[in-house]
């Protein structure tokens, strides 16, 4: 196997290469002066499985730009399969058409992703309307979960505070139950109304005490911090002693981070997208899950 780091990821699939024990090599990619985007796979795919890893934050058009190029060249280049791994892959959201002439963005890069690879392995994706990965992708797709990585996070660091685990959205409920059952503490959801990207309301479904409680929120991204932000006043007007607050993927847009942080609240992330509270580590699970592949 022929891992290769492209330019979100190429500390994770270093990981990954190590612990598979196969060979590593990085993208170089690039851009024109004009902003086109250049791509050059540096290790011969020929004959090769190879597997691209990539996390796609910040500039993410171009990082599927570099993607697709680059799974299309292995595959011209006669490489024996070719798979994207992608600790954070983007566009989940859009996955239906809400308002008329929309894009489904969702489907419409599924579609790419099935024209220049043989499998795809995305970590913790958000499926929503769409319930698994296989209602989107003609080509093997498959999910891993990093929610084992944050009950073990939370059962090494936080078991002496009694903690209890909220979801701040209905979405949260399956990861929030399971968290909570596989450490064995209570848990509880919010619902929440979101009017746009960075307008939503959260509400608790039923009348619930938690004064004194040291309290865990848990969600699979977080990206204005809007939805944490409006599930901490919640907490805080419900008298509880702490709040920490834990996700797989860290977007961290406009000061999200700081905002959240403000609340005197502290924030772990896995370092599926890189960010300053990466914390959890989940190059093993992927590699692990590789190996079983
Ligand atoms: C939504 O369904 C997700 O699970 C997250 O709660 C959401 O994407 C977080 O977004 P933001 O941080 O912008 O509120």
């Amino acid at each position: 196997m022929l891992i290769i780091g492209c330019s979100g990821a190429s500390g994770i699939a270093r990981n990954i290469a190590k612990k598979i024990e196969c060979r590593f090599s990085q993208i170089c990619s690039n851009k024109f002066p004009d902003g086109e985007s250049y791509v050059r796979l540096m290790a011969n795919a020929r004959n090769e499985d190879v597997v691209l890893v990539q996390s796609f934050y910040g500039e993410i058009n171009d990082k599927l730009i570099e993607v697709i190029f680059a799974g299309y060249t292995a595959m011209d280049l006669g490489a024996k399969k070719v798979t994207l791994i992608a600790t954070y892959f983007p566009y989940m959201r859009q996955d239906n058409r809400f308002n008329s002439g929309e894009a489904i963005s969702t489907e419409i890069v599924a579609k790419l992703m099935n024209g220049c690879f043989d499998r795809i392995v995305i970590l913790d994706p958000h499926l929503h309307r769409k319930k698994k990965l296989s209602d989107l992708y003609e080509i093997d797709a498959l999910k891993i979960t990093a929610y084992p990585l944050i009950a073990d996070y939370i059962k090494r660091n936080f078991m002496k505070d009694n903690p209890v685990i909220i979801g701040p959205d209905e979405e949260s409920y399956k990861w929030a139950q399971t968290t909570a059952e596989q450490i064995g503490c209570e848990y509880s959801i919010l619902e929440k109304k979101r009017h746009d990207a960075r307008n939503v309301e959260v509400k608790f479904k039923k009348k619930i005490s938690l004064k004194g409680r040291n309290v865990i929120i848990v969600d699979d991204m977080i990206s204005t911090g809007h939805t944490v932000i409006e599930t901490i006043k919640k907490l805080k007007a419900l008298k509880v002693k702490s709040i920490k607050c834990i996700c797989i993927h860290g977007i961290f847009i406009e000061d999200a981070l700081k905002k959240i942080k403000s609340y005197g609240v502290e924030v772990i992330a896995s370092n599926s997208i890189p960010n300053p509270v990466g914390k959890i580590d989940v190059s093993w699970i992927v590699a692990t899950r590789m190996q079983e592949l």
